[in-house]
């Protein structure tokens, strides 16, 4: 593969361009660790983290904020519904070298708080709350968008200058509608436009599910940077790949790479919230898998940690 030139993300320097997606749910440390170990992209994400729960987390130490030396460099990403908790959840990151501020997030119970994509609906208070990070966090900062209500030019051009005029360090760009699916085709067209509207870094996503669609995407877009988020998650091993190592991909090595990230979790998370990661990653991880869909569906039934593993032993290779 064509080398890809590092990104700039302020004064870091991301090399690979290479970016792993933040996943409520999945991109939790365990999962990144599993990721490093077939090879790290340029850059981890956190999961979405409620600015206004940070000050509280911080005190007390929370898994959402650990990360291990592997995992690094890491942006930590926040959504608030107003300046004044991005300044107080910003403000308490004082271990993060990049803060994202998510402006992207479709889902129901972070739209009910005004948050996360419903801001793209009032620029002037999007202004306001990136404002308020910037002053709160002398740090790298970047923003993680969608295109908002409709595909519509005028507005991602507002919204970018916006974001650059405040001194964002990069943008993200998932181009798909807040009220959009993940189904649907992301518009990869608009990754092109956005880089011509700025001069700051412009990350691509969505859709990029090999070493193929990676180099398309630079190649159509221009963009900088890359962010992959459902194919790592289904191949961990995506980033090895994008970097030329082919992965050698037998029931053994699924069933083996699958009970790292299990141990893994129930070495990290407490039984109550280490059964539901480990529900989330199956449904993607058993794609690969011939009868993956009807593994991941019986799995979803089972209450406690130990017949989910004896469950797995029985069935996992035969649903390859
Ligand atoms: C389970 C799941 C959880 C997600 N959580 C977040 C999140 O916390 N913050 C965010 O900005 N995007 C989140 N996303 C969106 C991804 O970061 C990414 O934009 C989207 O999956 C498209 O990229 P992909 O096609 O490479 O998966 C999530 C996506 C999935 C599938």
């Amino acid at each position: 593969m064509p080398q890809l030139p590092p990104l700039k993300i302020g004064r870091l320097t991301i090399n690979p361009p290479l970016i792993l997606a933040p996943m409520a749910g999945i991109s939790h440390s365990p999962f990144r660790r599993l990721v490093a170990g077939f090879k790290s992209p340029g850059l981890f994400f956190s999961e979405m983290l409620s600015a206004r729960h940070l000050p509280y987390d911080v005190k007390k130490k929370s898994l959402w904020l650990q990360s291990s030396a592997l995992e690094h460099p890491m942006a930590w990403q926040i959504v608030a519904p107003n300046p004044e908790e991005a300044a107080l959840g910003a403000a308490h990151l004082t271990q993060a070298e990049i803060i994202d501020l998510n402006l992207a997030c479709p889902a129901p119970n972070i739209a009910r708080r005004r948050a996360g994509g419903h801001l793209l609906s009032d620029l002037k208070l999007t202004d306001s709350i990136i404002k308020a990070v910037r002053q709160a966090a002398p740090r790298a900062m970047t923003v993680k968008i969608r295109l908002g209500k409709k595909p519509d030019l005028l507005f991602l051009r507002e919204l970018a200058a916006i974001i650059e005029e405040n001194g964002v360090d990069a943008i993200t760009l998932h181009p798909r509608l807040t009220t959009e699916k993940l189904k649907r085709r992301a518009r990869w067209e608009y990754i092109g436009h956005l880089k011509t509207m700025v001069k700051i870094p412009v990350i691509g996503n969505g859709d990029v599910n090999s070493r193929e669609d990676c180099l398309k995407m630079t190649a159509q877009t221009g963009c900088d940077g890359v962010m992959i988020g459902r194919a790592a998650v289904r191949r961990p091993w995506i980033f090895a790949e994008i970097g030329g190592t082919e992965q050698e991909i037998s029931p053994e090595f699924l069933l083996r790479t699958y009970e790292e990230l299990f141990n893994e979790i129930i070495n990290f998370f407490p039984p109550r919230m280490a059964i539901g990661r480990i529900k989330e990653f199956t449904w993607h991880f058993s794609t690969n898998l011939k009868f993956g869909h009807r593994l991941a569906a019986r799995l979803q039934s089972l209450k406690d940690l130990e017949a989910c593993r004896d469950f797995i032993r029985k069935n996992f290779i035969t649903a390859c």
